[in-house]
């Protein structure tokens, strides 16, 4: 936390699936524009971290403050999920495009429905957007035709379509060889200079460093470190 504004402040978050705690007493705070890097072992509880910062899961106790809404224990109502999802976006491992649409017609989706955008306005938005990943030539190509890394790079193009003030990402590069998940990784490291607020899920430390990440350590379900990547991570 560098003193600007909390975007995300999560509050003694906890939560159990079939009595077997996943995450506990989970307390955080992401600053309006600060990269933040989450690590930790293979079910540590990561990926439902983030799922509960969006509300596509729910949880026991505590609260859940993130771009202006508040979600709290147990079920969330549709219309405020509704409202997070226009403020939050959300990469996964796996990109998840449409194949029946072009890149520029998964891109322009969300805007066109999300924010009743007209045509005009949204395909010129998801132009500048495919520009921003290095692939407005591929604008009208099916994803299929595309590498892994590209389809990638559309799926962020797309998740930055409706301008959300914070974006996740579970392991976005995780699906992906060295060679692709670099240039993923440099579109978010360029992201993350524009003052894009983030949280990323990723165990690539050269991506932390560039993007200056504040590092949240999980273990079986807990915080048990954070700080500024270099403190974090020792130089080897
Ligand atoms: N859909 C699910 N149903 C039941 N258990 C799950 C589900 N998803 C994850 N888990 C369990 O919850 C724990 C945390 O998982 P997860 O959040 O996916 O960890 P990570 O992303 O750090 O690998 C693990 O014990 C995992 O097995
Ligand atoms: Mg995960």
């Amino acid at each position: 936390m560098n003193g600007s504004r909390a975007v995300i402040t999560v509050e003694a978050l906890s939560k159990s699936r079939t009595g077997v705690p996943v995450l506990a007493n989970i307390c955080l705070t992401v600053a309006e524009g600060s990269v933040t890097v989450v690590v930790g072992s293979s079910g540590s509880g990561k990926s439902t971290l983030l799922r509960c910062l969006n509300g596509l899961e729910t949880f026991d106790f505590g609260a859940v403050a993130i771009a202006g809404h508040r979600l709290s224990a147990g079920p969330h109502a549709p219309q405020l999920l509704e409202h997070v999802r226009r403020d939050v976006g959300m990469l996964f491992q796996q990109f998840n495009l449409f194949p029946h649409l072009s890149v520029i017609e998964n891109v322009v989706l969300a805007p066109r429905v999300v924010l009743r955008l007209t045509a005009e306005e949204s395909r010129a938005r998801g132009l500048a957007l495919l520009d921003r990943v290095g692939l407005r030539a591929f604008a009208e190509a099916r994803p299929a035709t595309l590498s892994g890394g590209q389809q990638q790079r559309v799926a962020i193009a797309r998740a930055l379509a409706i301008q959300p003030r914070v974006v996740l990402f579970d392991e976005p590069t995780s699906a992906l060889d060295p060679a692709m998940s670099a240039d993923v990784l440099d579109v978010i490291v360029d992201l993350a200079g524009s003052g894009q607020t983030m949280v990323v899920v990723t165990h690539d430390h050269d991506f932390a460093r560039k993007a200056a990440a504040w590092v949240v350590q999980i273990d079986a379900g807990k915080i048990v470190r954070q700080g500024l990547v270099d403190e974090i991570f020792q130089p080897t």
